[in-house]
């Protein structure tokens, strides 16, 4: 069974973005030293989650990365769909869409791309493995939390990755009594 994986970038004061909801402290860096690696995790994955205000970042970027891969954005809204994109707008709490979220990765991960509020739904509901975060050598002093969960949550460090350039890679599973069993 496919696992639930929040890959995220984020600076080591842990904001995913600035305080204007900005990326561009975090493009700066560019791709080269880590598209391998990112490759090599986005082959596994079958399916993903996203928030509606990541979803309208991607929008404006107007670069679809994702392939034909399911893609579930969570949002209240009528949001734009993107051409091509294989969408589903959905609302609500994130377990009530557990079983086809995963039945959509047919057997692969589930990234949940962010952001950081809609990844902490996940976690509250006991329903996240594991967060990879690549953590950015860059404090921003204030802006979207990487993941605001609503209590405390152990991690467990699995692997780091260190990158050319300084940013590393921290790969952790979540621990925690109230985990789930996501279903069949
Ligand atoms: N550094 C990185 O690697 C990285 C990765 C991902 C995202 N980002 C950035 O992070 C920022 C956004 O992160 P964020 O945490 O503030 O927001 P987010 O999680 O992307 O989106 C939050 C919004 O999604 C909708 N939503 C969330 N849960 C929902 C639910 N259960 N049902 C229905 N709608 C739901 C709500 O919008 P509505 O009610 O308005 O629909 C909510 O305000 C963006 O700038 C994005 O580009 C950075």
């Amino acid at each position: 069974m496919g696992r639930t994986q929040y890959y995220v970038a984020a600076s080591a004061d842990g904001y995913i973005a600035d305080r204007e909801n900005h990326l561009d402290w975090l493009l700066q860096y560019g791709f080269e030293a880590y598209q391998d690696h990112f490759d090599a995790f986005v082959a596994d994955v079958g399916a993903l989650a996203m928030g509606a205000s990541t979803y309208e970042f991607v929008l404006e970027q107007g670069d679809w990365a994702y392939g034909d891969r399911p893609v579930r954005v969570f949002t209240h809204r009528d949001l734009p769909r993107i051409e091509g994109a294989n969408l589903e707008f959905v609302e609500g709490p994130v377990a009530r869409h557990a079983g086809a979220l995963l039945a959509s990765a047919g057997g692969r991960n589930l990234w949940v791309v962010g952001g950081g509020r809609l990844a902490a739904q996940f976690a509250d509901a006991g329903l996240l493995d594991e967060l990879w975060l690549t953590c950015m050598p860059i404090v921003l002093g204030g802006g979207h939390p990487v993941l605001p969960t609503s209590a405390a949550r152990d991690l467990r460090l699995q692997r780091t990755t260190h990158f050319e350039g300084g940013a590393v890679e921290l790969r952790y599973a979540l621990e925690g009594p109230d985990r789930q069993v996501w279903p069949e």
